[in-house]
């Protein structure tokens, strides 16, 4: 778990990166994108650093923030599900592969599990249409899936804590 000192080495990171861009508005998209890296997500608190520090407002950061899907404003679990909604993959059947996913884990597009593991999120075409229908998990992606393949895959994460 997180401690004060956790929360210290994070800011000190954070620091790192903006010094590293001059602090300069103009880089906010990869000064964020490295907060987020490491924070997990962008709490309020350092959307309101980032603006102070690179000389901007809040509401800049934070309408860069929400303008781009890469970016998440709330904590998520530690395998997130970033399940492909576009076009080849909803003709292959992701509504079956949502579906079957929503009924393991007991959660809806957006939320996480109570044990903190999973968070699932429905995005646009991940480009790779031809292993439709898709899906994501942190950094490995999973192709030709059907609800079977998709718990099989989810199963293998649960292990890997157990482990
Ligand atoms: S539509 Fe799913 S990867 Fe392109």
């Amino acid at each position: 778990m997180c401690t004060n000192n956790c929360k210290d080495e994070k800011m000190k990171a954070l620091d790192v990166v903006l010094d590293d861009h001059g602090h300069d508005s103009g880089s906010l998209i990869t000064i964020l994108q490295k907060a987020q890296d490491i924070y997990g997500y962008l709490p309020a608190e350092i959307i309101y650093y980032v603006a102070a520090q690179t000389g901007t407002t809040p509401a800049k950061v934070m309408g860069v923030a929400t303008f781009y899907t890469q970016f998440r404003l709330e904590p998520v679990g530690k395998y997130l599900i970033m399940l492909c909604k576009g076009t080849a993959c909803h003709v292959n059947g992701s509504d079956r592969i949502e579906a079957s996913i929503t009924t393991e884990l007991g959660i809806q597009n957006g939320q996480t599990t109570e044990d903190g593991l999973f968070t699932l999120k429905n995005v646009a075409c991940l480009g790779c249409c031809s292993l439709s229908p898709v899906m994501m998990v942190n950094d490995e992606t999973f192709g030709t899936l059907t609800p079977e393949k998709a718990i099989s895959i989810l199963n293998d994460f649960r292990s890997r804590e157990e482990a």
